[in-house]
């Protein structure tokens, strides 16, 4: 007899009407992110998405990212301001916001994309503090960014039994991602990775997208990447940016801990810049609505 993991998995094959994410998402991404192009050419490909950079615009013009020194109203002046990297950065969050605008009433879109940003973000200072760590830190944020696009796919096409789980973990004080295995026999960064794999994306970030919550999991090649999602998860919980629907904080492998080597003193710092983090993370949503 078919499981009820067995009819998602069918499900999610038989899905015809995702958004076209993988590849505009990741074309972006080579055009925007991969250190080749100059900042004119980036501006001249920002310029043909109107929506897109009057976005980066704000967010350059906001106090956060400096628009106490003056407005900027122009697309270079906005990528001198920032630096290529963070409109890298900022590029692919609002682009990865564009996938999940509206729900089912399950998931908080606003609260996932709170979450997904900070987590993106929280890699990027990890990958600078820890002295083990040589992943890309473009795929790092790019995971960060995507690692629960699980949760966002059982909102939009498992809307009643997903709610139920949601129901399920906030009374008996469990992880969404236990509960999840527990009534589902498969949990969201797997579902997800269903969905990456058919967006294409490399397979490096679809196994650290599906072992997030179980780093131990991964394999070799998709090792750090993982370790590295699942403590920069760890950091934004126990900051209050926690997974959506989280009513417990999260807990993290020591493994992922010790592999990655990083001191008190780096965590401490890891901790401090997440607040500044999610403080940016906010900018980029409230300018997304
Ligand atoms: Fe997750």
């Amino acid at each position: 007899m078919a499981t009820i993991k067995d009819k998602i998995l069918e499900r999610l094959e038989g899905i015809d009407d995702l958004p076209p994410a993988g590849p505009q998402f990741l074309e972006t991404q080579r055009l925007i992110c991969d250190g080749k192009h100059d900042a004119g050419k980036v501006a001249s490909y920002l310029e043909k998405d109107l929506a897109l950079s009057a976005k980066v615009l704000r967010i350059a013009n906001s106090v956060v990212y400096g628009g106490r020194y003056g407005e900027i109203g122009s697309l270079p002046q906005a990528i001198a301001r920032l630096g290529m990297d963070e409109v890298c950065r900022l590029t692919m969050a609002v682009k990865a916001m564009a996938i999940f605008e509206k729900s089912s009433g399950v998931v908080d879109p606003m609260e996932f994309w709170h979450h997904s940003i900070a987590v993106a973000m929280v890699t990027r200072n990890i990958v600078a503090v820890s002295k083990h760590v040589n992943s890309d830190p473009g795929q790092t944020y790019i995971a960060g960014l995507m690692h629960d696009i699980g949760i966002f796919i059982m909102d939009r096409y498992f809307p009643d039994v997903y709610r139920k789980v949601r129901e399920s973990a906030a009374a008996k004080g469990e992880l969404v991602h236990i509960a999840e295995k527990r009534l589902l026999g498969i949990e969201h960064g797997e579902i997800g990775a269903v969905i990456l794999e058919k967006w294409r994306f490399p397979e490096v970030i679809v196994t650290a997208v599906k072992c997030h919550n179980s780093p131990d999991e991964a394999t070799d090649a998709a090792l750090q990447l993982t370790q590295i999602l699942h403590i920069a998860d760890f950091a934004c919980s126990a900051i209050g940016a926690g997974e959506p629907g989280d009513a417990v904080p999260q807990t993290f492998s020591l493994g992922a801990w010790h592999d990655l080597n990083i001191d008190a003193d780096s965590l401490s710092k890891i901790v401090s810049e997440t607040e500044e983090e999610i403080a940016k993370a906010k900018i980029m949503m409230n300018i997304n609505k």
